[in-house]
Order: C-alpha cells, then sequence, then structure tokens
C-alpha cells in the first residue's frame, strides 16, 4: 500500500548541503578535497565566548525553554547593535530569536504571505528561499538579473514584471554573488514596492562581511520590511542555530503566536553564547580580513585555470564565476573538480535553474592555506 506524499514537499536538495556530505564522507575515508562549496567560516566561536558558554552550562545546567520570541537580553542586545551600527532605534519587542535565519523564513512567510500569493526574488539566489515559499504553496516569480543590476532586483527589472506580487526577497550582500544594492536603488526599491504594496524581506545576512562600503539595513527607509540576519556568518556561530527577525509592528503578534507553537523557544544555550559575542566584534572583524584576504587571493589565481569570468564580489564569501568557456554542465564540471582536482565548488544549478549549468560558486570562509592550496589544484588541473 502506498500512502500519500504532500506535492508540496517535493522541493529540489541543496546541492551544496549534498556535496558537503558527501565530501564529509570522502574525507573520513582518507580522501584530500579542499571544501570551497559550503557556505560556514572555517572559524569557530572565539573561545571567550565558548568559555562563558560553559559557565553558563555549569552554573544551569536545566537550560530550560527561554520566551518563545528568545530572551529579551539578546533581543536588548541586538537592539543596541542597530543603534551602535546604523543609528537606528528598534524596539526589542519586535526582534524574533529564531532557529538560524531559516527558521526566520518559515515565520515571516506564514506571518506575511498565504497560498497563492506571490513573492518575487532575483536570479541567481539562495535556494531556500523558493524551496521554501514553494512548500507553503507561495508561488515564487523569479527576477533574472545580470551584471547590469549588478545581480540585484533594481526597479528597472521590477517595472517589467508581468504579474502583481505581494512580497519580494532582497539580498545585500547577496548569495551567490557577493553583490550589493546601492543605497541610492534600496530607496528607489523601497518606493516602489510602497507604491505597489508589497511586502520586503530584507535578507541581512552578510552585512558585516562586506569589503568596500557597508550596505545600509533596509530599515533606515521604511518601518514596513521584515529584516532577517543570522549568527551563522559574520558572528561565526553557524551549528549553534541561531538567528533574528526584526519585523514591523503589525506582524510581531503573528509571528509570536507561530514560534511558540512551531517552535516553542530557540536553543538557550545558543541564546547565551549569542549575548556574549557581540563583546568580541573585534575577533569577528579580524575573520571578515581573512576572508578580504582570501578573495584577493582567488582574483589573482583563479583566472590562471581559465576560471576567469568572475562576479564583483563586493561582500559575503562567494564568487560566482560563469564557467561557459569550459562547460554546458556545472553539475558535471563541479563532479569532475571533485575526482580530478580534489576540490569542492557549488553547481550554478543551485541558484539559478535556468542559466545555472554555466557557472559555479566558490566560497571563500576556508582557512587561506586552503585557499592557495585550492588555487594551485584548479591550475594544475586545467593546464
Ligand atoms: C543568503 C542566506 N540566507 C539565509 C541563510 C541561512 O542561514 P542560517 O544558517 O542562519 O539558517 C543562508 C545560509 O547560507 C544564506 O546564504
Amino acid at each position: 500500500m502506498t500512502l500519500k506524499l504532500s506535492r508540496r514537499s517535493n522541493i529540489p536538495n541543496f546541492k551544496a548541503l549534498d556535496i558537503l556530505r558527501m565530501v564529509n564522507e570522502r574525507c573520513a575515508d582518507g580522501e584530500d578535497i579542499i571544501h570551497l562549496e559550503a557556505g560556514q567560516p572555517c572559524f569557530g566561536a572565539p573561545e571567550p565566548v565558548l568559555e562563558y558558554a560553559r559557565k553558563m552550562t555549569i552554573n544551569d545546567p536545566k537550560q530550560g525553554y527561554t520566551e518563545a520570541m528568545g530572551m529579551s537580553l539578546l533581543r536588548d542586545r541586538i537592539a543596541l547593535y542597530y543603534k551602535d551600527i546604523y543609528d537606528i532605534d528598534i524596539d526589542y519587542k519586535n526582534i524574533a530569536i529564531t532557529v538560524g535565519a531559516s527558521g526566520a523564513f518559515i515565520l515571516t512567510f506564514l506571518s506575511a504571505f498565504d497560498a497563492g500569493d506571490k513573492v518575487a526574488l532575483a536570479t541567481p539566489g539562495y535556494p531556500a528561499y523558493r524551496n521554501i515559499l514553494s512548500s507553503l504553496n507561495i508561488k515564487t516569480i523569479e527576477i533574472e538579473t545580470n551584471e547590469t543590476t549588478n545581480y540585484q532586483p533594481y526597479v528597472s527589472l521590477l517595472k517589467k514584471l508581468d504579474t502583481k506580487i505581494d512580497g519580494l526577497i532582497i539580498a545585500s550582500p547577496s548569495n551567490p554573488t557577493g553583490t550589493i544594492i546601492p543605497d541610492d536603488e534600496l530607496k528607489k526599491i523601497v518606493n516602489w514596492c510602497d507604491k505597489n504594496k508589497v511586502r520586503i524581506i530584507s535578507d541581512e545576512l552578510y552585512q558585516m562581511v562586506s569589503y568596500e562600503t557597508k550596505p545600509q539595513t533596509i530599515m533606515k527607509y521604511t518601518d514596513k520590511a521584515i529584516v532577517i540576519n543570522s549568527f551563522s556568518k559574520y558572528f561565526a556561530l553557524t551549528g549553534w542555530r541561531l538567528g533574528w527577525t526584526v519585523l514591523p509592528e503589525d506582524l510581531t503578534p503573528r509571528v509570536k503566536s507561530l514560534s511558540e507553537s512551531l517552535f516553542v523557544s530557540p536553543p538557550t544555550i545558543s541564546q547565551h553564547l549569542a549575548y556574549k559575542i557581540f563583546d568580541h566584534t573585534d575577533i569577528l572583524d579580524s575573520y571578515v580580513s581573512v576572508y578580504k584576504n582570501n578573495l584577493d587571493i582567488l582574483r589573482k589565481e583563479l583566472p590562471k585555470s581559465g576560471i576567469n569570468k568572475l562576479s564583483n564580489t563586493q561582500g559575503a564569501f562567494y564568487i560566482y564565476a560563469d564557467i561557459s568557456n569550459l562547460t554546458d554542465n556545472s553539475e558535471e564540471f563541479c563532479k569532475r573538480m571533485i575526482d580530478e582536482a580534489g576540490v569542492a565548488c557549488t553547481p550554478g544549478s543551485d541558484f539559478d535553474i535556468n542559466r545555472g549549468q554555466k557557472t559555479i560558486r566558490i566560497s571563500f570562509a576556508g582557512a587561506t592555506e586552503d585557499i592557495k592550496k585550492a588555487c594551485e589544484r584548479l591550475i594544475k588541473w586545467q593546464n
């Protein structure tokens, strides 16, 4: 007897994670493969933060639930962070702590949209947006972008949409291209969305990992957008699974109720760590300098391997490379790269279903030694 499976759970695998799992298994069996596929910092939590966590678990071994929206101490600390970095005032009550940014997507999409609503997003883009939306029966409207709009959904592209949309996801800096929405364009996007009654979801995970100018938070220009952030990237607490969302007033009670029933509370020990990490941003900033150095090495070395059409990475820790001079099957190319060169990266088909067979994403959140070694291997492989 076959029982029913839901149609909405039939979403594609996340290829970067499939490759991460496979490479981990092969490395455990003794193979030497360099990870350029995973979007996770090679650094763990700074030692003083870990020490604090040890103390917390000894002092309070029970570690029970917290409030569903998260500890007010941490929410208050995040509000202070926005005051320090962006000089904006946020009521901590509108901040919800979530299980990674991923948890924030589920809560905010559910609170803002109904099944059948339409949410636009840029391609190439982070695949989980479309997968989560489709599992909630929310329709995704893909906006194909290229370098002429810095791979971002500029108003010139929004104006060309042939359907009314209810929401727009933006990510600046973006995963996979690392490109940023310039400030004047961000204002234009906000105005266009206001005029067209479109709710903006602004993924700001990589804002503190930027190399030229620091992008502006959308909260500078509107109090109606949903802001998503995380402790996984700049804060390097990836596996502690904690993120947050800053909510417009109208969504806060909805997200509170949803959090209570969907998650009860975010992980308690991780919240203590997250609270403490704000005291160590000097260490986190030194991590960003490592990423910048890695980017410089890749920009200089990668072209020697024929991977020479690189995105204009301004933030995050990704290069999106057009490899149409080498293949029109990036999935097969990435497999061969692992088998023949011992380097793993992610095929572009994860981020762009239509055009991704001609692109790859290279993550440079790893150790500099690994980045250098990967370049040597790729140059040797292609020459
Ligand atoms: C753009 C973007 N948003 C969200 C996430 C999910 O982050 P988290 O680990 O906080 O769930 C990622 C992870 O790679 C990402 O790149």
